[in-house]
């Protein structure tokens, strides 16, 4: 049974998740090297994102965010400023109250007119980022995952051609999902990740927590379940809403 972690409630979901965040932030202070994120997209990471913003600037002295580096999990193709950005949503809650250097913050052009092209240049700043050579893999300190109700994560969604992407850092599938193109990285950048932090709350994400995590349509039904970091934990912060049919034998 993968690690998961139920908490009471979408409070202290945010809570934990921000504390779980600073944690890895810290460690990489202490080691003196970058702490780098690739952030979750959507509704429930935002709570996170406040109650991170608020840890890090009541004592901003206290944390060290100049280590930071900061990417997304996923994009929608869309302006940084439309409502369905997940970059307005980090920036909003937290990349605009507290200081991590402008450059340290990695954006996916997602405004662009193709999004096959905001996936190269999304790849290309990964690569100059973690200092790649070729055929080299980033090994994210921390990919934070939502889960999607068809079982998705990023933009990683049932029936994508980018379920199978293994070259690829970053996809940007043909196919729109929920009215927009995505872009989103891959399996095998998940995969390399040190930690992946999945925040799911609510009682309409139960069923499927319960359908990934139990495997009760067999073991690879859902894209959540190709999470399997070859070196790194995974630890599912769920609050009891969303963990509601995990413990029933129904
Ligand atoms: C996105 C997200 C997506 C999200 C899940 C869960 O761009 O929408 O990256 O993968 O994490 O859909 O979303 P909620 O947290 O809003 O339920």
């Amino acid at each position: 049974m993968p690690d998961v972690r139920i908490v009471a409630d979408a409070a202290e979901l945010a809570n934990v998740g921000a504390a779980e965040i600073l944690d890895g932030l810290k460690r990489a202070g202490r080691e003196n090297r970058p702490f780098r994120v690739a952030l979750a997209g959507g509704r429930t990471p935002r709570g996170v994102y406040e109650r991170l913003a608020a840890l890090g600037s009541a004592g901003t002295a206290s944390i060290d965010w100049s280590r930071a580096h900061v990417f997304w999990g996923d994009e929608r193709a869309v302006p940084p400023d439309s409502p369905d950005s997940n970059y307005r949503m980090a920036r909003e809650a937290l990349l605009s109250r507290v200081l991590i250097p402008e450059d340290q913050v990695h954006r996916i052009p997602a405004e662009r007119p193709d999004p096959g092209a905001a996936a190269d240049a999304y790849e290309r700043e990964i690569r100059e980022a973690f200092h790649l050579s070729p055929g080299e893999w980033p090994r994210f300190d921390l990919v934070l995952l939502g889960l999607g109700d068809d079982g998705h994560v990023a933009s990683l969604v049932p029936g994508s051609s980018a379920l199978e992407a293994r070259r690829r850092l970053v996809a940007a599938p043909a196919q729109e999902y929920r009215g927009t193109r995505r872009i989103t990285l891959t399996f095998p950048v998940i995969n390399q990740a040190a930690g992946v932090l999945f925040l799911v709350s609510g009682g309409a994400k139960a069923a499927i927590l319960r359908a990934v995590l139990r495997g009760d349509d067999g073991p690879d039904r859902y894209p959540a379940q190709r999470v399997r970091p070859e070196r790194g934990s995974v630890l599912w912060l769920v609050d009891r809403a969303a963990a509601a049919r995990l413990l029933t034998h129904d």
